[in-house]
């Protein structure tokens, strides 16, 4: 029995709230760790406006039995993501099968929740179909059940605006909450969440320098997971698109042989980026700890089911900027507001409040701006953002650590789809990532700037280094010449370099986009750009499993086999026509059964001069792709840009199907497409 829980269950959430007198418990459904992060704020706000604790809560480490046991002054949140095809994330599934299964019963013996409190806050993005599907569910069953909601219900839109969603939604839910639980504001304060200490004597082999879990450290075996990356040396890395391409896209393998890591097509890989040189040394300087970036400090969390210290400690200021905090993202508003206090002078103080109450401004300037916080600093005082940053070019600000620590969140993992077949490459996982770069939009103070994409920019680092080659200098338009970012890939531990290798930090992260099981079935693959990705895997797929078919059968294996179609798109067949030099051989291979259709947009051009596009293939081939839908019951697939791209294609296949069967694209057609969806049969894996 334990002596912190006095219930001696562990997953018992409100016997933990009485333990800590905490009056809010605040699950989370989160994949990538935003609804966890605005969890975490909803706690730290009850905190500092009402002085009320929180207890926030993984809903898989707690049973949902006593939720009825909760007490009448207490109130429950429910911050929750919707992902991929408006599904629970991994964390919630069975919250929500506990909520909207009719057997399910609360320990009370019943399915009621009577007066219960809740608030919910859902996270969605609008370029999918199912906007917030799961906050919207969980809302209406806990009404179903009698629970009560306070204040309107909060959607995120994380296409657009997620941040100022929540901004205009929670000021008015708090004065419902204050009224709903008889409390009022101003019985809180800002209190810390952490302690940090400076420590004067440590064993260097004891202090993490970038590992991710504390196992790295203590050499304890685990699985590999989203909780604890393996740093997997890397085989190969080339560069994919042509060299007199201004853009780049890298080709690149891990290794994953002995750490016990598998995966399937379709799945994702997670790659844990570091931030670059140039934005750590610019924070490290505008909070005066340049000289002192490696002093071993440990952090100590003051509540810790408020606020985990999110990364393993002891560490050192310079890890933590570089390997552990989000310092690259774009500045957001509120924290601007909390760090106008710790000012150099009047003027800096001002024009941050400024930033924090004016929106158009805030927009802007730092939004389209696509300022970092401390570029944000160095701008209120009257720093040159352009200038490398030195401790002699930067003004100091005295904010404390701690405020940085809870303030900034956690540096997350990148996730792209997997390239590759474990069946043609086993022990190896191969990722296909164009490098993100864009310029921002200027204003009367801000000039123009590259903006480079965190994860991508890491890995075109990384297979630099693989390579030997040079970091490349890029000219931009009006000429100026800008280097792409660096990073620290051969620093100490944590390490990207060991003697023989290089390595990144990885996890698998796996995915419903799979192939039918039935090689009969025709598969139609659609996905321009990087979106070709995991068809290169399923593909690769297909190959071993036609190389066993012929060694058993004979060389007329696959005659029975259903046509494996991919429509492909990208600017130039010279240019970035991704893995051109394989898809003859897959053909080969696969006997005649796999049909590549490209489109080459700034090449052929249809008669009235516009674009040829993956759907104009699309429809030009719509009598093979209306039977083979309808008839063969195949499957089809999209990978790629969302909110164009698969849209537009999706719209092709309702007008297909919907004359197929003689009648319209709007009724047939996408009721159709809305059951292929239903029946797995029509997979989506794209992005925004
Ligand atoms: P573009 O850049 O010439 O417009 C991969 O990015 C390929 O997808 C490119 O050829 C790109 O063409 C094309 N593309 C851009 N927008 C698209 C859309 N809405 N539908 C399909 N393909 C698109």
């Amino acid at each position: 029995k334990s002596a912190v829980n006095g219930s001696g269950n562990p997953r018992d959430f409100v016997a933990k709230m009485k333990d800590g007198k905490k009056r809010l418990v605040i699950f989370y459904g989160s994949q990538t760790g935003t609804a966890e992060e605005y969890a975490i704020r909803l706690a730290k706000e009850a905190k500092a406006k009402f002085g009320l604790s929180s207890l926030v809560c993984d809903p898989e480490e707690y049973d949902f039995e006593n939720l009825d046991e909760l007490p009448a002054d207490c109130a429950a949140f429910f911050v929750m993501a919707t992902y991929g095809e408006g599904e629970p994330t991994d964390n919630a599934v069975q919250l929500m099968q506990n909520f909207e299964d009719e057997s399910f019963e609360f320990s009370g013996g019943s399915r009621t929740l009577n007066g219960l409190k809740y608030v919910v806050f859902g996270l969605g993005n609008k370029t999918y179909e199912h906007y917030n599907v799961i906050g919207r569910r969980v809302d209406a069953a806990l009404t179903a059940m009698g629970a009560v909601r306070i204040g309107e219900r909060g959607e995120g839109d994380d296409d657009k605006s997620m941040e100022e969603d929540y901004l205009e939604w929670k000021d008015t839910m708090w004065e419902a909450f204050a009224a709903a639980m008889g409390v009022e504001e101003g019985q809180g304060g800002d209190t810390p969440d952490f302690v940090v200490s400076e420590l004067e004597a440590h064993a260097p082999e004891k202090v993490y320098l970038g590992e991710y879990s504390a196992r790295a450290l203590t050499k304890t075996k685990g699985i590999h997971d989203a909780k604890n990356p393996y740093a997997a040396p890397i085989n190969t890395a080339r560069e994919l698109f042509a060299p007199h391409s201004d853009r780049n896209c890298v080709h690149i393998e891990f290794n994953t042989e002995g750490s016990g890591i598998t995966y399937q097509h379709g799945d994702h890989l997670g790659v844990w980026p570091i931030n670059p040189d140039l934005e750590v040394n610019r924070l490290l300087c505008t909070l005066g700890l340049y000289d002192n970036q490696d002093a071993v400090i440990g952090i100590e969390s003051l509540d810790p089911a408020l606020a985990k210290v999110p990364f393993p400690v002891p560490t050192t200021y310079g890890t933590v900027l570089r390997h552990y905090i989000d310092i690259n993202a774009v500045a957001g508003r509120q924290i601007l507001g909390s760090l106008a206090k710790f000012a150099p002078t009047p003027e800096a103080e001002a024009f941050l409040k400024e930033l924090n109450t004016n929106k158009e401004k805030y927009y802007a300037v730092v939004a389209e701006g696509c300022l970092k916080l401390a570029e944000v600093l160095q701008l209120a005082a009257g720093n040159d953002i352009k200038q490398a940053p030195t401790p002699g070019n930067t003004t100091k600000w005295s904010i404390p650590f701690d405020l940085i620590v809870s303030a900034i969140p956690r540096l997350q993992p990148r996730y792209y789809s997997i390239s590759s077949s474990p069946k043609l490459h086993p022990g190896t996982i191969h990722a296909t990532v164009v490098v993100l770069k864009h310029e921002n939009i200027p204003s009367e103070v801000v000039t123009k700037k590259w903006v480079h994409g965190l994860g991508s920019n890491f890995l075109l680092n990384l297979k630099h280094a693989v390579n030997g080659e040079p970091t490349p200098i890029f000219d931009t338009k009006d000429g100026e010449r800008v280097s792409i970012p660096a990073y620290l890939i051969e620093g100490p531990r944590g390490a990207y370099k060991t003697e023989t290798t290089y390595k990144a930090p990885i996890h698998v992260r796996r995915s419903t986009f799979r192939l039918p099981t039935n090689p009969k079935s025709p598969v139609i693959m659609i996905g321009p750009g990087t979106g070709v990705a995991p068809f290169r895997g399923f593909i690769q797929e297909r190959i071993a499993l036609a190389r066993r078919a012929i060694e058993k059968n004979g060389p007329d294996a696959l005659n029975d086999w259903g046509r494996i179609s991919l429509f492909y798109g990208c600017r130039r067949s010279d240019e970035d026509f991704l893995y051109s030099d394989e898809w003859e051989q897959y053909k080969e291979e696969l006997k005649g059964k796999f049909h590549l259709h490209t489109a080459f947009s700034r090449e052929k051009f249809k008669p009235d001069g516009s674009k040829i596009y993956v759907q104009d293939l699309i429809w030009e081939d719509r009598e093979h792709i209306a039977q083979a839908i309808l008839e063969g019951k195949g499957y089809v697939y999209i990978c790629g840009e969302a909110k164009n791209m698969a849209k537009q294609v999706e719209e092709i296949l309702a007008k297909i199907l919907g004359e197929a069967k003689g009648g319209s694209a709007e009724v047939e057609g996408a009721a159709e497409v809305k059951l292929l969806k239903e029946r797995s049969r029509l997979m989506l894996d794209v992005w925004s």
